[in-house]
């Protein structure tokens, strides 16, 4: 089954063309990041807009690269949410439009079992699984026991893991999106500023806007007392206690769920801190780690394709009808 995946739920345009939910035959993305950078972060209708102005391109590079034509996939699978609705809904009608036309099945997918599908594309996913699903606009804990199957355990009660690292960027004069940098940073830097360690209870809920907090903090009590701020070091004091926040929930999800596979995704999958210490518990702890390509980990269509795949299999169809959601929890009836 050829699918073709649209994407346009943030800052990236693309689409994809993907076989039976793991091959990957072309994938298009064309990010925003250098449009947005100019504000220190994603400007909605900017970013709308800028789809709008994509969308068509993208289209006909992703067919080319993947040397298909319209007529031969068989479905087209979208991102219907969670994310900007005025982004969402250029690739929705992309999608909606293409469907009608050419009269292919309409999948909706939700944007966190795209980014969790993203490893599908690695290597099969194997169940019972643990997903730690960590981006700029989620952090959550999913129990998966089959395909399309999702049980959300936890997840942040008020900023995402990479809101806070871009938040603290900003704080650092660091440009948009500021995750990448903070994790370099925090390698040449030592762990000497005192931060607290963020929700430290038995839940598996996350907060990470007092962390955010204390750095703004620590950064105007420094400056105020005529101090320059070491920002390797801040950097490194402040991914530490992220990381071992991260790993502390996510190992004992695996404990008290039972489950030998472990997943993670979403843009901040990219960063080195959490990638070793996860590789370092899941080692001692006899668990399968699985981390997606930094390609599959940030925004792309091929997630969604791969997700499609298996939505598709479980029946999820739209109708011309569907519509974008800003908000929306995954597993939820559509
Ligand atoms: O998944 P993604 O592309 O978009 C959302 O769905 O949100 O994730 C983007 C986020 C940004 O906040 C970016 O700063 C963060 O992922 N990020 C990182 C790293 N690479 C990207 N955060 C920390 N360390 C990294 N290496
Ligand atoms: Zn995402």
């Amino acid at each position: 089954m050829t699918i073709l995946a649209i994407e346009s739920s943030c800052d990236e345009t693309s689409m994809s063309v993907i076989k039976d939910g793991s091959i990957d035959l072309g994938t298009v993305i064309l990010s925003q990041i250098d449009i947005h950078k100019l504000y220190g972060g994603v400007v909605p209708e900017i970013a709308s807009r800028s789809h709008v102005e994509s969308i068509t391109i993208v289209l006909e590079e992703v067919l080319n690269k993947a040397n298909v034509k319209i007529e031969d996939i068989d479905a087209i699978a979208v991102t219907y949410g969670p994310g900007l609705i005025g982004s969402l809904l250029v690739g929705l009608l992309a999608a909606k439009t293409l469907a009608y036309i050419y009269n292919k099945p309409l999948i909706p997918v939700h944007h966190i079992a795209g980014h969790i599908y993203a490893n599908n594309l690695v290597k099969r996913l194997e169940f019972p699984l643990i997903a730690l699903v960590i981006s700029g606009g989620h952090t959550e804990l999913i129990y998966m026991e089959e395909d399309y199957s999702f049980k959300r355990i936890g997840g942040t009660l008020d900023d995402a893991v990479g809101e806070c690292y871009d938040k603290v960027a900003r704080v650092l004069n660091i440009p948009y999106p500021g995750g990448p940098s903070i994790d370099k940073m925090a390698k040449l830097g030592n762990d000497t500023y005192k931060l607290p360690l963020p929700l430290n209870d038995d839940s598996y809920d996350f907060s990470f806007s007092g962390i955010k907090s204390a750095v703004i903090n620590l950064n105007h009590n420094e400056l105020q007392k005529g101090n320059t701020i070491r920002k390797e070091d801040l950097a490194c004091s402040f991914q530490n206690k992220v990381v071992e926040i991260l790993t502390k929930k996510t190992m004992k999800a695996l404990k008290e769920y039972n489950v030998k596979n472990l997943i993670v995704a979403g843009g901040v999958a990219a960063n080195s801190g959490i990638r070793s210490s996860l590789e370092q518990e899941c080692i001692k702890n006899n668990i399968k780690l699985t981390v997606p390509p930094i390609l599959y980990c940030t925004d792309n269509a091929a997630m969604i394709g791969a997700a499609g795949y298996y939505a598709y299999q479980k029946g999820i169809i739209s109708d011309i009808n569907l519509n974008a959601k800003a908000n929306c929890e995954l597993g939820e009836n559509i």
